[in-house]
């Protein structure tokens, strides 16, 4: 599971606009999202048409131990959940101060989840309190939404300390990225306020921004995302755009999660091994003859990703289990298969 936390103490810059619609956009593209409202306002559950004031069980009742998280979920649409949050968090973060470890309160409470999602998005309260810090703990990336506002750029540097506190107390590490919003591209102010942000943080303002628009307004208004409300509009697109950013990194992690496994057969009256498997579609791909302090042997270093794969060495045009790998399974074709599992 990915986790991003949206953040900025300075208010009203777009953070629960951003959860509500990167949240809905990896939603539609297939993936299981978890939508975590960690803000007394309730506004992330507002946003999409539901009466958190209501709700019993929210993320309040989550971190007091009162209620397990998956209680607390509420199902919003095809592959979308929330844990919504209302009033009742606002008094909570006093109490959390007794709380021993009590930055890692958050990250406890959802590690049940952990397989059942592809992302939690957390929104935050702008603030930089111990709810907030629990978010930054939990979180292994942040958005950090920024508006015009003459504010903003200082709001950004005290996050960037916190972070950096973190770090250094407590070792983790945040991938954090900038995302202009609210910005209107036909003033001259608005492109400078992009420009300024591109120039102070080269690496990490985003290349896209989320241009002002009133059917942003609206469509929080009515509850709804705004691919829902309109699809065409600009918002909908600079939104798209930010759920694809999103969505490309993915497969950068993954290779980056993936282990190298070496496969080696010793090559003794051998003239040509490939391998095929599970993890190559079973199209034979060549093993390299290299000198080792053993003699001549056959290896291949093959990424995988975590999981198991069946395999089989392809030697002189037979098909051979790996003589190395006691563990093996019955294939179709009524011979076994070697079997591997990183
Ligand atoms: N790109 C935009 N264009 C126009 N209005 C916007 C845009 N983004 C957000 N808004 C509006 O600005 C207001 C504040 O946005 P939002 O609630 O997302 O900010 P926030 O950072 O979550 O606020 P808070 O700090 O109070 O949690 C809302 O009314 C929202 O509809
Ligand atoms: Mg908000």
């Amino acid at each position: 599971m990915r986790r991003i936390v949206v953040v900025n103490q300075k208010g009203g810059c777009g953070k629960t606009t951003t959860a509500i619609n990167l949240a809905s956009g990896l939603a539609l593209q297939g993936r299981r999202v978890l939508l975590l409202d960690l803000d007394p306002q309730g506004h992330a559950g507002l946003g999409l048409g539901l009466h958190t004031d209501t709700i019993a069980d929210t993320i309040h009742e989550v971190l007091t131990g009162d209620v397990s998280v998956a209680r607390a979920i509420v199902h919003l649409r095809e592959n979308l959940d929330i844990v919504p949050s209302n009033v009742v968090l606002s008094g909570f973060e006093q109490r959390l101060a007794g709380v021993p470890q009590r930055e890692y309160v958050l990250a406890r409470c959802l590690l049940p989840l952990q397989n059942d999602y592809d992302y939690l998005i957390i929104d935050c309260s702008p603030s930089l309190g111990l709810l907030t810090f629990n978010a930054l703990i939990c979180a292994d990336e942040a958005i950090i939404p920024v508006d015009c506002s003459a504010f903003s750029l200082q709001a950004l540097r005290k996050l960037f300390e916190t972070m950096a506190l973190i770090q250094e107390q407590t070792g983790h590490v945040l991938a954090s990225v900038i995302l202009p919003t609210n910005i209107d591209l036909r003033t001259t102010f608005g492109r400078d306020t992009v420009a300024t942000l591109t120039r102070t943080f080269p690496t990490q303002c985003l290349p896209t921004c989320i241009r002002t628009s009133t059917r942003l307004r609206e469509a929080t208004q009515q509850g709804k995302a705004i691919v829902d409300f309109d699809r065409h509009c600009a918002a909908a697109q600079d939104y798209g755009l930010l759920t694809g950013a999103v969505l490309k990194k993915e497969a950068r992690l993954q290779s980056k999660k993936s282990r190298k496994k070496l496969f080696t057969l010793a090559a003794a009256g051998t003239k040509s091994v490939q391998i095929a498997g599970d993890f190559n579609g079973w199209r034979p791909e060549p093993l390299r003859l290299q000198e080792c302090p053993e003699g001549q042997v056959w290896r291949k270093s093959v990424a995988l990703v975590p999981g198991s794969y069946q395999y089989k060495y392809l030697v002189d045009g037979q098909w051979l289990p790996d003589p190395a790998n006691a563990t093996t399974v019955e294939n179709s074709f009524g011979s076994i298969n070697s079997l591997i599992t990183v």
